[in-house]
């Protein structure tokens, strides 16, 4: 029999929050299933954003614009940069395993925090990189201890802010002080999937560091606020250099017809983005809420999902949600066995989700 290459023994496939369907034809459910497992918008897709999809439609036979030139022209010009500053990826996953294949291989290290999204660790392993592990403080990415990481061979620091499955925000001093010190033959991948979600004064703006001249890429999504998700978009922002340098990794044609399309669109949709803000600050608060009166831990969020401590193997609470109809995401692979991380859902979700739990625990 064929044999793989050693190091895809490393590598353990991420799995995904199952799908309403999956849970349904699994558990054989009849009634309505709500899916708050995978941080997704709520209030589905930006309607400009469908309405673009369906116009695109007519042209599905042709091959999208390999250099996504006119949403790059938008969104470049929306960011008060160039186009040439931007990656456009099929979701912005993509991006971390290509950010390891460019400048990762086994005699190089990559730092990445022990509870980070699990990715940064999956992409380490695609490349055969060394994969350094630094824990958490507070549940949050330690930068002061990750800059004491870096070893001779580092070439490539990971940090998720806010972080997934925590919700942990790493602050704009924090970060300053860790741009000021690491090294300039190391890069950092920022990503900023939840950003939108996001007005706290002490969230660091790091374009400020792009500006400095250092090496980072910021990554950024369709997936979250606009409601994009199953449409794949999103993009990196760096240097013109490192952008060029990915850009060898590419694969033709990554991010389709539609989902260039759906992207200018929701870029206009400010109604939508509005009001997914709106619903998420609402129902973060009536968890918070339901939470403590449940006495039940949970992590103060900093994006549209919630870290929620059940002080037990979480993965009986999971399944006794999931019996209801409610779908949840256990978090042991990232070190977290009691914990659930569950998304914001709209309000009628919410109030569903904290029932069931009332009856369940
Ligand atoms: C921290 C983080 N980065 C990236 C992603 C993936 O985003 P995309 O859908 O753009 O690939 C997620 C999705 O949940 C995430 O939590």
């Amino acid at each position: 029999m064929i044999q793989p290459r050693d190091f895809l023994k490393k590598i353990s496939p991420y799995k995904p929050g199952k799908p309403v369907e999956q849970v349904a034809r699994e558990l054989r459910l009849k009634g309505e299933i709500i899916k708050l497992a995978s941080n997704e918008n709520p209030l589905g897709p930006s309607p400009l954003a469908t309405r673009a999809i369906r116009r695109a439609l007519k042209e599905a036979n042709l091959y999208p614009d390999d250099n996504c030139y006119y949403f790059k022209e938008k969104l470049a010009g929306r960011l008060g940069l160039e186009p040439e500053n931007l990656f456009v990826a099929n979701g912005s996953v993509e991006i971390l395993p290509l950010a390891a294949l460019a400048y990762l291989d086994p005699e190089h290290s990559a730092i990445v925090s022990e509870g980070a999204f699990i990715w940064f660790k999956i992409a380490v392993r695609i490349a055969d990189g060394e994969l350094i592990e630094v824990p958490m403080k507070n549940h949050t990415h330690d930068l002061k201890r990750m800059l004491k990481a870096i070893k001779k061979n580092t070439r490539l620091v990971y940090i998720a802010n806010p972080n997934n499955p925590t919700g942990t925000m790493v602050t704009k001093d924090a970060a300053d002080e860790f741009f000021k010190k690491i090294p300039d033959d190391i890069l950092v991948i920022m990503d900023e999937a939840y950003y939108d979600y996001i007005d706290d004064p002490e969230y660091p703006d790091s374009f400020t560091y792009l500006r400095q001249g250092k090496n980072i890429v910021i990554l950024r999504t369709f997936s979250k606020i606009y409601g994009l998700a199953g449409v794949r978009l999103g993009y990196g922002i760096s240097s013109k250099e490192t952008i060029a340098n990915l850009a060898k990794l590419r694969i033709s044609f990554n991010v389709n017809r539609l989902s260039q399309v759906a992207g200018m669109a929701a870029l206009d949709d400010a109604d939508h983005i509005k009001k997914g803000k709106a619903v998420n600050d609402a129902g973060k608060k009536y968890l918070y809420d339901a939470y403590e009166k449940l006495g039940l831990f949970y992590l103060p969020t900093y994006a549209n999902f919630i870290f929620v401590d059940f002080g037990r193997d979480s993965q009986v609470v999971f399944e006794a949600l999931q019996k209801h109809g409610v779908i949840t995401r256990t978090i042991k692979e990232y070190g977290f066995p009691h914990a659930l991380r569950i998304t914001i859902g709209t309000e009628e979700q919410n109030r569903k989700l904290i029932n069931v739990l009332k009856k369940v625990l």
